[in-house]
């Protein structure tokens, strides 16, 4: 029995049972990965301080996210084809999410659909929207989000057109999937992936499949992605999205101060300092890079949150003490549904919920709502 006590334990437990062309759709970034590996790179050479002798006892990482009570500042981030990586695998996420007391946020690309995690939790999650083309189908999707009790929508702003993922194009990830020799092969060796998914029906897009033209009938998810989501989104279509959404709104995709200040001004609930963890504009800046330019220039107008590169409780510490009040994981969580399904992502939650409360004890430190930049070394 492989004893897991990291992340990284979880991500080599994941690649041996999930199969090739969904383990390779979350470990990767677009062309080059600079962008991916710079993320994770960043935050290690964050150096914290070493503080003894401060009487660490009764210490809390509870917190607050756009009001809400979190157990710790993570959240599960919106990720698509999140059943893929394990048969139901947004239900399971948002159940292991529930249980901890963190925010699970469900991506339009999801397998399960609003309504099936609805059905499957007891309080509400949050609901990631991407503007598609067709504005009468993510209106739909915001009634939908919003009949299901949803009380947040993470609007997506940096995917209106696809950055390539090199390893997606190789396995022939497309919508359906139309895997190559090599994947199908690769299935043989993963059983247990294969058994879970044969005991659902959850096989494609929930929210989407039936509403959008195209879905089934072009060769790779790129260009699905590209004919369907709205490039002319811009500033006014935030707007939009307002006058269809009247419960808390939270912009993602924010990389650049200039923008960070545009979107304090547009009247949301918060921003999420993010590149997409390095899977949109390779060469953009490591998202803790620009962390601290964006908390200057609006921490005090917006709640700013962060992801992009999270791989342990440390990684979150970090974030915190630069001036975001709460980050997200993706991969992390995904690595750990991947390996063992709804325990894999209560494990990865127990494991940051440690190492986040230790470190935070070592920096000399009891609340998390009292971390701050002299926990860095700067
Ligand atoms: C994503 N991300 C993402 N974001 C979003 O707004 N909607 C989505 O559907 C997806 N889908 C998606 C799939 C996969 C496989 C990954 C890995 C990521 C981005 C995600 O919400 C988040 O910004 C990153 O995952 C953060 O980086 P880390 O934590 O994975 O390094």
């Amino acid at each position: 029995m492989t004893v897991v006590t990291d992340v990284a334990d979880m991500q080599a437990l994941a690649r041996r049972r999930v199969p090739k062309m969904f383990y390779d759709y979350a470990d990767t970034g677009s062309w080059t990965q600079s962008t991916y590996r710079e993320n994770e790179a960043a935050l290690q050479r964050q150096k914290l301080r070493q503080r003894v002798a401060c009487n660490i006892d009764n210490r809390s990482v509870k917190t607050t996210m756009i009001g809400q009570d979190v157990t710790m500042p993570v959240a599960l981030a919106p990720v698509g084809l999140t059943g893929m990586q394990r048969a139901d695998g947004e239900i399971l996420a948002a159940q292991a999410a529930e249980e901890f007391g963190v925010p699970f946020t469900l991506s339009t690309m999801s397998v399960c659909s609003i309504e099936d995690v609805a059905e499957n939790t007891k309080n509400p999650f949050w609901f990631q929207l991407y503007v598609m083309r067709d504005r009468g189908f993510s209106e739909n999707l915001m009634q939908r989000a919003t009949a299901a009790g949803c009380s947040a929508l993470v609007l997506t702003l940096d995917l209106q057109v696809l950055g390539q993922r090199h390893k997606d194009l190789k396995n022939g990830l497309s919508t359906p999937p139309k895997p190559k020799p090599h994947v199908l092969l690769d299935l043989a060796f993963k059983p247990r992936w294969c058994w879970h998914m044969l005991q659902t029906k959850r096989r494609q897009f929930g929210n989407i499949h039936g509403h959008v033209s195209g879905v089934g009938d072009m060769t790779s998810l790129a260009e699905w992605t590209n004919s369907q989501f709205d490039p002319t989104l811009d500033w006014s279509s935030v707007e939009w999205v307002k006058s269809h959404w009247k419960r808390k709104l939270i912009l993602k995709g924010i990389n650049d101060v200039e923008d960070a200040k545009i979107a304090a001004d547009v009247g949301a609930d918060a921003i999420v300092v993010s590149n997409h963890g390095g899977r949109q504009l390779d060469g953009a800046l490591a998202s803790y890079e620009v962390l601290q330019d964006i908390v200057d220039a609006v921490g005090d107008k917006i709640e700013v949150h962060f992801d992009s590169g999270i791989r342990s409780g440390q990684d979150v510490f970090k974030a915190v003490a630069m001036g975001a009040k709460s980050t997200y994981i993706g991969r992390a969580f995904i690595y750990g549904l991947g390996a063992m399904g709804k325990e894999g992502v209560s494990k990865v939650l127990q494991m940051m919920h440690k190492e986040l409360d230790v470190t935070m004890g070592l920096c000399g430190e009891t609340d998390i709502k009292k971390v701050g930049r002299h926990n860095l070394v700067l």
